[in-house]
């Protein structure tokens, strides 16, 4: 049975889905059943997927940093290339789904207008190693 917020991904084509209604028995893709997501917390070596916040004094909306927060992808930048990049960084409220949507070229990170002490998870998905979170 399905469960709000989670993402469930196609081995056959690649098709990535979230569920914003819950409560369906299985998703099928590719006449196959999809598979759900597991977010890992962890690279092992240097850490090039897990999302972390940081400082944000140079926030495009002026708020030097107060209303806003700004997520980076690994301690040591994520690759952004044409096959293999962050193609996108969702913060997670309690009510709220926020999702910067990434390109190849552009920097692994995103700003986002959200308090820090709201924010339940930190979420992204690589196009090769798939779902992690903070
Ligand atoms: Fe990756």
């Amino acid at each position: 049975m399905t469960k709000l917020r989670e993402l469930y991904r196609c081995e056959i084509c690649g098709n990535v889905v979230e569920i914003a209604h819950e409560g369906a028995p299985a998703l099928v893709c590719c006449e196959q059943p999809m598979g759900k997501l597991e977010a890992k917390t962890s690279d092992e070596g240097q850490e090039k997927h897990v999302p972390i916040i940081v400082e944000n004094s140079e926030c495009s909306c002026g708020c030097a940093g107060d209303l806003c927060i700004k997520v980076q992808v690994g301690s040591v930048e994520h690759p952004m290339e044409d096959k293999h990049y962050i193609k996108f960084i969702e913060v997670l409220t309690v009510d709220k789904i926020l999702r910067a949507e990434l390109k190849p070229g552009r920097a692994p990170a995103a700003e986002f207008c959200v308090k820090k002490e709201d924010i339940v998870e930190i979420r992204e998905f690589c196009t090769v190693h798939m779902l992690w979170k903070k």
